[in-house]
């Protein structure tokens, strides 16, 4: 990663975990036990690109990335909800993640469904509340409804679920990962530029942006999941393989996979050409993503 991105990463996850700890309940706060596994999860190494890519959205459209801090927060929240139920026994039956204890491991299944829960709910309160602009905040909240939704995150979840043991699908696979990852990522550049009060033409750009940048990092994260370096840091390797869910290297095999990857990377590279020379930290998304090792 380049030095002046990672100064730029750096600075965002700091800032994100201090907006975060100061918006979540506190863990004295009863009951004590769910506020502990929410913060538990949010706290738990996540890279925060859906926060940083929604804040250096907002950043590009207008100076005043502030606008967009209760929905970047949001983002995270939801985020961290869909990873926990993702890693049920009843869904994905992980262990770790992110090299430690999953929360179901560590707090019981019944705690781990309720904590995912209320960051979901909470995440849509962020945003009602602390968002200066209501009608934005409607917009937002529409937003991220949408994308996490039946028509996005969720539906993409079950369609992710009823594809196991079926034979390798290209239109299938490609289904799955714009609704159950790429949606959400989508999102976050739209809320970025919602509030911060994009042109539309502004805002058709960014769409495409995300759209290409969400279907390409989960492309990645299926290459990661497949090759196994211990990248995933205590994940069981190869499970969804093994599981026999449709994943990018498994419908068109490891180079196929890798070559779409490049062909999305520069696709949002392009998507952001119509907004000229303010970009900046965006612009290097797309690369970094491709060859993301975490
Ligand atoms: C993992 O997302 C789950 C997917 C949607 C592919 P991330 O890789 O963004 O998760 P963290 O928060 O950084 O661990
Ligand atoms: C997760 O997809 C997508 C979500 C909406 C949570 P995966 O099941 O592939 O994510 P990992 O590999 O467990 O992080
Ligand atoms: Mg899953
Ligand atoms: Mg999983
Ligand atoms: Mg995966």
């Amino acid at each position: 990663m380049a030095d002046d991105l990672k100064r730029h990463w750096s600075d965002i996850v700091r800032c994100v975990d201090g907006l975060l700890d100061a918006v979540l309940p506190s863990e004295k706060t009863p009951p004590r036990s769910l506020h502990r596994a929410m913060r538990y999860s949010v706290f738990a190494g996540g890279k925060r690109l859906r926060p940083a890519l929604c804040l250096w959205t907002a950043a590009v459209v207008n100076r005043r990335a502030g606008d967009a801090i209760p929905a970047a927060c949001a983002l995270e929240l939801v985020h961290t909800y869909s990873l926990i139920h993702d890693d049920l026994p009843a869904m994905d039956d992980d262990d770790f993640r992110r090299g430690r204890p999953t929360s179901h491991k560590v707090f019981g299944e019944a705690l781990a469904i309720l904590a995912g829960d209320a960051l979901m709910t909470y995440a849509f309160e962020l945003i009602a509340k602390r968002t200066k602009d209501k009608r934005i905040a409607a917009r937002l909240c529409e937003e991220l409804a949408v994308a996490a939704g039946p028509a996005g995150m969720v539906g993409g979840q079950v369609f992710d679920m009823e594809s196991e043991g079926k034979r390798p699908n290209a239109k299938l696979v490609e289904e799955i990962h714009r609704r159950k990852t790429a949606a959400l990522i989508r999102a976050s550049v739209r809320m970025g530029a919602i509030a911060g009060g994009a042109t539309p033409a502004q805002l058709r750009a960014l769409t495409k942006f995300g759209e290409a940048l969400g279907l390409l990092f989960q492309i990645t994260d299926d290459i990661l999941d497949e090759t196994g370096d211990e990248r995933k840091m205590g994940k069981r390797l190869r499970k969804d393989a093994e599981a026999g869910k449709q994943t990018y290297p498994r419908v068109h095999g490891l180079d196929a996979a890798r070559k779409l990857a490049a062909k999305l990377a520069r696709q949002a590279e392009a998507a952001l050409k119509p907004l000229g020379g303010r970009v900046e930290v965006l612009r290097q998304m797309p690369a970094l993503v491709l060859e993301r090792t975490t």
